[in-house]
């Protein structure tokens, strides 16, 4: 798997233009996405961040990281998934960075998924949907999740996000309708946002491998 990711990285950096700020997600794919940029890291303008993680990976190769509320529209947000459904309607948020990365990819104009073959689904849903919540609406918003799908909502006891959040994961899903999902979890008090990108899909999906696909 590891070379599939590193090869749908690889191939992201076509995207990149000369003087972009570039958005840049998060996770084990994106780390090969952003060591690729290291290389013509004198051609960009600096990067949007979606995570402390990525932030710390791109300073050391020394891409300077700009805040969002700087750098206005992006052109392009290049960001891994932990799904991938026919429609590039994607899970994210298994790295507990799901919120900024959705704040970004909202604020960019060509969103890249980066994924290996193994990411593909017809249906969303078999991994476990994450969901930041405010720590004190853990166990409302699992209730009303409860009530709402019969799905089975575990907290990822111990990680506390970027944002000072929770992460509730929710087990035993089957999203035939992600944009109706997203929209009803987002409704719930106490949810900071869903690991649903459906309102806001994939442009883009780079899948890496033997066989590498364009979608
Ligand atoms: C981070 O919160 C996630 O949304 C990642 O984009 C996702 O988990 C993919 O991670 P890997 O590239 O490590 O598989």
């Amino acid at each position: 798997m590891t070379d599939a990711k590193r090869d749908a990285a690889e191939k992201a950096i076509d995207y990149v233009e000369d003087g972009m700020v570039v958005g840049v997600g998060t996770g084990s794919t994106v780390a090969y996405f952003i060591d690729a940029l290291a290389r013509i890291k004198h051609r960009i303008a600096g990067a949007v961040s979606s995570s402390e993680q990525s932030s710390a990976r791109l300073r050391g190769h020394g891409i300077e990281v700009i805040e969002l509320n700087h750098a206005g529209q992006l052109p392009l947000y290049v960001d891994g998934a932990d799904e991938c459904d026919p429609r590039k309607c994607l899970i994210k948020g298994g790295g507990a960075a799901l919120t900024r990365e959705k704040i970004i990819a909202e604020a960019s104009s060509k969103f890249v998924c980066i994924i290996d073959p193994g990411k593909r689904v017809d249906v969303l849903g078999k991994f476990p949907l994450p969901i930041e919540v405010i720590p004190m609406a853990r166990s409302l918003v699992a209730r009303e999740i409860v009530a709402a799908t019969g799905a089975q909502p575990v907290w990822r006891e111990g990680v506390v996000t970027d944002n000072g959040n929770w992460i509730l994961d929710v087990h035993g899903l089957a999203i035939s309708e992600p944009l109706v999902l997203e929209r009803e979890l987002n409704q719930i008090p106490g949810v900071v946002s869903v690991g649903l990108f459906a309102r806001r899909p994939a442009d883009i999906v780079i899948v890496g491998g033997d066989t590498p696909l364009l979608l």
